[in-house]
């Protein structure tokens, strides 16, 4: 019987909002057909990322493959946020250990693999540093005829999250986002400012991650360290859950408000390293991007308590 849902490649640092994320997408597998959950260093070292990768897919029971990811980026030293997302990378929570293994093939690979299979359906959510998809890029140049679209929580037009104007996952490794918004693939570029339109209040995180279902442990201890961080540590108002809300608005555009932009990475000046200067297209500045304008909150705080409705029920 042929398989109708559409076959998806996620590439990711989990990281405690990668792993909202992935719960989000899997509780869509009737629509979704997940391919791969492709690991790469970022918020925790990779050791961390790829174990809670590949344990997170186990405890989710996602038959897909888990490519070998890139341990740092394409020419900069690894970067780490580890106080932003806790010990281990999940704020804390320990997923069960599984003996299950890795693929035996590279990140880049895999991808380019599932690409061709999907016979140019292929669509790839990235939400951490992109050093893996741009390093597939590099090493298949046809790849950018077998991806159908790509949604990325990346960058930022606003202020930034790691220094004044950069967001984290594109100041860890800029050249390889330079890269993505280079290839010729509709890219969805999912940013901070964008994102936070669906920005929760302490009373909403809690609430929405702690109904009770077979997750809550996990999406509890979740929502509880991001608020607690936030709020407590940061003195943020709102708690915005950045790979959460893209991931929103890649299962469900409708939500979301994009418009066509250019935008281009700032690789040299120093206090700037990792800014995406995303600007209105015009002759000198072709439209290379979709860019997240804003999302509508209600309808994805209504996305969420399906989410956790599905596994009530599953
Ligand atoms: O800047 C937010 C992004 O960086 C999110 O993807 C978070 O998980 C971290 O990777
Ligand atoms: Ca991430």
């Amino acid at each position: 019987m042929t398989d109708r849902r559409i076959p998806l490649v996620i590439d990711t640092d989990p990281g405690v909002d990668d792993t909202l994320a992935i719960l989000l997408i899997n509780a869509h597998r009737d629509k979704y057909d997940i391919r791969a959950i492709n690991p790469v260093h970022g918020n925790v070292h990779y050791g961390d990322t790829s174990t809670n990768a590949v344990r997170l897919a186990e405890y989710l029971n996602i038959d897909c493959r888990i490519g070998k990811g890139a341990v740092k980026p394409v020419i900069r030293a690894a970067r780490t946020a580890g106080t932003v997302h806790g010990s281990g990378g999940l704020g804390g929570y320990d997923l069960p250990e599984t003996d299950r293994q890795f693929d035996e093939k590279y990140a880049w690979d895999v991808l380019y693999e599932e690409a061709v299979k999907a016979g140019g359906e292929l669509e790839l959510v990235t939400l951490g540093p992109v050093t893996n998809v741009a390093i597939a890029f590099l090493a298949h140049p046809d790849l950018k005829n077998y991806i159908k679209k790509i949604y990325s929580m990346a960058g930022t037009a606003g202020k930034g999250n790691t220094n004044a104007f950069a967001e984290f996952n594109v100041y860890v490794d800029p050249e390889a986002f330079q890269i993505l918004v280079s290839s010729g693939v509709p890219v969805y570029m999912c940013g901070l400012d964008g994102n936070a339109s669906c920005g929760l209040s302490s009373e909403e995180i809690l609430s929405l991650f702690h109904e009770e279902s077979r997750v809550t442990d996990l999406t509890g201890t979740i929502a509880s360290f991001i608020e607690d961080r936030n709020v407590r540590k940061w003195g943020m108002k709102i708690n915005t859950i950045h790979d959460h809300v893209t991931m929103a608005c890649y299962i469900y555009p409708e939500i979301a408000e994009f418009r066509p932009m250019h935008c281009s990475v700032e690789l040299a000046e120093a206090d700037a390293e990792g800014q995406t200067k995303v600007c209105e297209p015009d002759e000198d500045h072709p439209a290379n991007i979709w860019y997240l304008v804003k999302a509508d909150k209600q309808r994805y705080m209504e996305i969420t308590r399906e989410m956790m409705e599905f596994y009530k029920l599953g």
